[in-house]
């Protein structure tokens, strides 16, 4: 079949790299794509927040499958839009996508049907909020509803931080995503995520992670869309995998179900596994950067399979098995990041690292006269599979030293939780 996938980061790669692999892909298309994913596709300069051009596009290129990476275009509703022509889309409805779309959506679901999740309240202004804040005593989570691309979590340790955070919101710094806030208790814990592929009735675990999210080593700095990643996660073990699928996946799917939202897609689960057991910090829809990325070298079988039983309910005719090995990704990214950094520099020694062994995802990269060049915050991932994460580790920093690039910088550190244990 034709294949068109929407997305231009090391995820979207990832998945490219998987898709191609495919029995049943004939041709791949990527809008807009990147750098390495034109190894493997042919990409196209859509706007992907243009459903009609989209849809057009897949008309004109007889499409049968639209595969969407990143959250905007399936919050924005870009599956009811295809589907609504006849076009098969991966991926959740609007409706669905409100579990990433909108956090008070989420924890009021929780609530209802007792999942286990931070208390919470919701606001829609100031002085209450900070009442509230206050009321409550730090350490408290102060959140921005909607879509904040990442940056609208403030971990406040001090009740005054709370109150800047939420002054922010109400100021518009993340714009209509801030009209509502929700402010939650503090969870402590070791964060892991899961993944569950759904088809509106069944979940099937569909692999585990951790990630790293801030800039610098030891994991401190600012937060980050994640400086690198390992699947699977040594902390998510059999039983605790087991008691998340029961007390947090399976009812949150009864209960869109429930709702008539059926949730068809990727439901990639944010943990804090506390004192009481693993608790849902958030839900997001779609696969993980870098978590995809540490995901696809480990499944086995056909991912487009996957997919379709997945839109068409049809899960439990599949099984996805996964390497044994322990895979790991170190982000590469422009000097700077996640604050200001420059676009165009050259990096070379991208085969000389494949040579190694790795495996390199591309994220904001472009090729210029033959060269590829950075042209984004997070540029490459360079992800390989080991007995341990030790090896895995040692593997992907072999690839990393291989490349040559002055502008960029990584983490010297991508799994030293799990090597030590934690
Ligand atoms: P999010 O953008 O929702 O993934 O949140 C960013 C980060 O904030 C999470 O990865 C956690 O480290 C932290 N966080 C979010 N909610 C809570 C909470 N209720 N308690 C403690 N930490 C949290
Ligand atoms: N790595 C975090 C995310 O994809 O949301």
């Amino acid at each position: 079949m034709n294949i068109l996938l929407i997305g231009s980061g090391g995820r979207e790669h990832a998945l490219a790299w998987k898709i191609v692999q495919s029995k049943l892909c004939k041709k791949l298309y990527c809008a807009p794509g990147n750098a390495g994913i034109a190894r493997h596709a042919e990409l196209v300069p859509l706007d992907i927040a243009d459903h009609a051009a989209i849809a057009k596009f897949c008309r004109d290129k007889r499409i049968e499958l639209v595969v969407v990476g990143p959250e905007g275009p399936l919050v924005a509703g870009i599956v009811d839009d295809l589907e609504a022509e006849g076009i098969l889309t991966f991926g959740p409805s609007k409706d669905a996508a409100q579990l990433e779309g909108s956090k008070a959506f989420t924890k009021d679901l929780c609530a209802e049907f007792g999942i286990p999740t931070a208390a919470y309240a919701r606001f829609n202004n100031a002085p209450k909020a900070k009442a509230y804040a206050r009321a409550q005593g730090a350490p408290i989570v102060v959140k921005a509803d909607g879509l904040a691309a990442g940056k609208g979590v403030t971990v406040a340790m001090t009740v005054e931080e709370a109150c800047a955070a939420i002054d922010d919101c109400f100021e518009g710094s993340f714009g209509a995503a801030g009209a509502e806030v929700v402010i939650e208790e503090y969870m402590e814990g070791e964060e892991a995520s899961l993944f569950a592929l759904c088809d509106g009735q069944t979940a099937l675990l569909f692999g585990t992670a951790q990630d790293h999210k801030r800039v610098g080593e030891g994991d401190t700095g600012p937060n980050t869309g994640g400086m690198g990643a390992y699947s699977p996660a040594p902390v998510l073990d059999e039983a605790t995998i087991s008691e998340v699928m029961s007390e947090i996946i399976v009812p949150t799917l009864a209960a869109m179900h429930h709702r008539g939202m059926e949730f068809h897609g990727i439901l990639y689960a944010g943990l804090m596994l506390t004192a009481d057991g693993p608790r849902l910090i958030e839900y997001n829809v779609r696969f993980g950067d870098p978590e995809c990325q540490v995901l696809m070298p480990r499944l086995k079988g056909d991912i487009i399979e996957f997919m379709i039983a997945a839109i068409e309910g049809d899960l439990l005719s599949v099984e996805p098995e996964w390497a044994e090995e322990t895979a790991l990704s170190v982000v590469m990214a422009s000097k700077g990041y996640p604050g200001a950094y420059g676009k165009g520099s050259a990096i070379a020694g991208i085969e000389a690292a494949e040579a190694t062994g790795a495996i390199v995802f591309h994220a904001g990269t472009a090729e210029e006269d033959g060269r590829i060049v950075a042209n984004g915050g997070r540029v490459l991932n360079v992800t390989a599979l080991g007995a341990s994460v030790e090896e895995a580790q040692a593997r992907a920093y072999a690839g990393v030293d291989a490349i040559d690039w002055p502008e960029g910088f990584c983490r010297r550190d991508i799994g030293w939780r799990a090597l030590a244990g934690r």
